[in-house]
């Protein structure tokens, strides 16, 4: 069993995440987060935005509609150019993406390539249906946009945003009033989007409904520069440019300031964005060797982008895209103008009339999560169990409490500790079984501090604490507890010296 599917087990049987509707086991692609699941997706996003957003004094956050007209996507070119190739097995009539069964097959790579000449690709090389072995049809392209029809007589027809960034450029007269008129500034979201993926697969990580956190990032093309540049001109990131993949040589570390200067990425406001992400996911527990940002060969960026630079997380089964880091230009307000006849042109404080520019980091939810799950995930023999090392900062429930017996008053006590902790963190409370089956329990959803609450409890109201990843405890005063997790919380003490180490 790989790692991934090691970490989807445990998923499935403690209601992290787990298939929708399994009980008919019916469409593959969409999952539901369970309790736990949900905890971490809300506080992965939380963090996101305290990174993300609170840092920036020109970001502002809105939430938009998930159906959109279809002139919307006319506009956007979505309708025109948001296509995969698909074949159809002549034989068992089962349908798979053309260009990613080559490249299975014959490592070839092919994106950007016609139906026509994949057609031919499948033919020479001989590719058969990878279910039954039968000969493969023509290709032919497929929207991935889901449909729906908005009216009861039919005739209006809607779809599920594929991104959150059009509602970004269809409110951006109104968004851009709100920033007081000034460039540059940014609108971000998070929300749903939507994408009928012809093979779904490994598990989060290309699903057919999947949550986003976008930011469009609007700017003068004339006056490109981030002020904050300085903040990160020093920091290094691992960038895999377009040469060096064609070379087929390695990734390079090299700092902000050098990208730049050899003009790899010509936007400011995207590799301020990207150096931002490359320390925002270390801090999520991905380790630096699997972080690299890749730059889009020409024959694969979006047809709305100038150029793409994607964070891509290392998993067992290869590299992902995790966040689309795109140069969009003016491509998505130019098209909304011309298409509904509103004029999106702003005046510039030195009296030009612009069509702004914009760059977008559009990060996936899910697959963070996924990359999380997996680099979190601890394989420990010694200990017995696996666990998760989720850092502080998101880990479902930090704190658990134990009674050490169900009697003597030791679960009033427990209770107590409980309803005072929950004020302040989200708590489990967990009084089944031996101590040691409770912090294995713990320990598998990334439980960090585990209260138990003993004897010397009722006689001189203090309780152990042990921690996750050394497994050591200390006995600390239970008045002291919320400040002290707290400060463990924000890496302001540490642990062995907070209180009195348990040998
Ligand atoms: N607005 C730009 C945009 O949507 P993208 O590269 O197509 O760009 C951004 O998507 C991110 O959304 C991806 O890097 C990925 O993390 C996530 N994503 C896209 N399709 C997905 C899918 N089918 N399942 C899960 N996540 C997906």
């Amino acid at each position: 069993m790989s790692k991934m599917e090691e970490i989807q087990k445990i998923c499935l049987n403690r209601g992290i995440i787990f298939p929708t509707a399994e009980i008919y086991s019916t469409i593959s692609g969409f999952f539901d987060y369970g309790p736990v699941g949900t905890l971490l997706k809300r506080k992965f996003i939380n963090y996101w935005r305290e990174v993300f957003l609170k840092t920036e004094d020109n970001i502002l956050e809105m939430e938009g509609s998930i159906i959109l007209p279809e002139r919307v996507f006319e506009a956007s070119g979505h309708l025109k150019s948001f296509v995969d190739p698909i074949t159809q097995c002549l034989k068992c009539k089962s349908i798979q993406r053309a260009d990613d069964l080559i490249q299975e097959k014959t490592g070839k790579f092919v994106e950007g390539k016609s139906p026509k000449e994949l057609t031919e690709i499948i033919n020479s090389e001989k590719i058969k249906c990878p279910r039954c072995g039968g000969l493969l049809g023509e290709v032919k392209l497929f929207n991935l946009m889901l449909k729906t029809d908005i009216s009861p007589v039919g005739g209006q027809t809607a779809y599920l945003r594929p991104e959150t960034a059009q509602n970004i450029f269809t409110s951006f007269q109104r968004l851009f009033r709100v920033a007081r008129s000034k460039l540059p500034f940014g609108v971000a979201q998070v929300g749903r989007s939507f994408r009928n993926e012809i093979s779904p697969r490994h598990f989060i990580i290309r699903v057919r409904e999947f949550n986003q956190v976008e930011i469009e990032m609007f700017y003068d093309p004339q006056k490109p520069d981030c002020k904050k540049l300085d903040e990160v001109k020093n920091k290094k990131i691992i960038i895999f440019t377009r040469e060096a993949q064609k070379k087929n040589s390695k990734p390079v570390t090299m700092t902000i300031e050098e990208i730049l200067k050899k003009k790899i990425v010509p936007s400011e406001w995207l590799i301020y964005f990207m150096a931002k992400e490359f320390e925002f996911y270390k801090s999520l527990g991905i380790p630096e060797d699997s972080l690299r940002f890749r730059e889009m060969q020409k024959e694969e960026i979006p047809h709305y982008s100038a150029g793409n630079y994607d964070l891509e997380i290392k998993f067992d089964f290869g590299w992902k895209e995790t966040v689309g880091n795109s140069i969009r230009t003016d491509h998505d307000l130019k098209n909304h103008m011309q298409h509904s006849g509103v004029n999106l042109t702003i005046l510039t404080d030195d009296g030009r009339k612009i069509i702004p520019f914009v760059s977008e980091p559009s990060f996936g939810i899910d697959r963070t999560i996924a990359g999380i799950l997996l680099h979190c995930f601890v394989e420990d023999k010694e200990r017995g169990w696996n666990w998760f090392k989720f850092p502080a900062k998101i880990t479902p429930y930090p704190v658990a409490v134990f009674p050490l017996v169900n009697k003597d008053g030791i679960p009033e006590k427990a209770k107590e500790v409980f309803e005072m902790l929950k004020k302040e963190f989200d708590v489990l409370y967990d009084d089944g079984g031996s101590i040691g089956r409770r912090y294995a329990r713990t320990d598998e959803i990334g439980t960090i501090f585990a209260i138990t609450i003993d004897y010397d409890s009722l006689e001189n109201d203090t309780c152990t604490v042990r921690h996750r990843d050394t497994t050591k405890q200390i006995r600390v005063k239970i008045k002291d507890l919320v400040s002290i997790i707290n400060r463990l919380i924000n890496e302001e003490v540490e642990f062995e010296k907070i209180g009195f180490l348990i040998k």
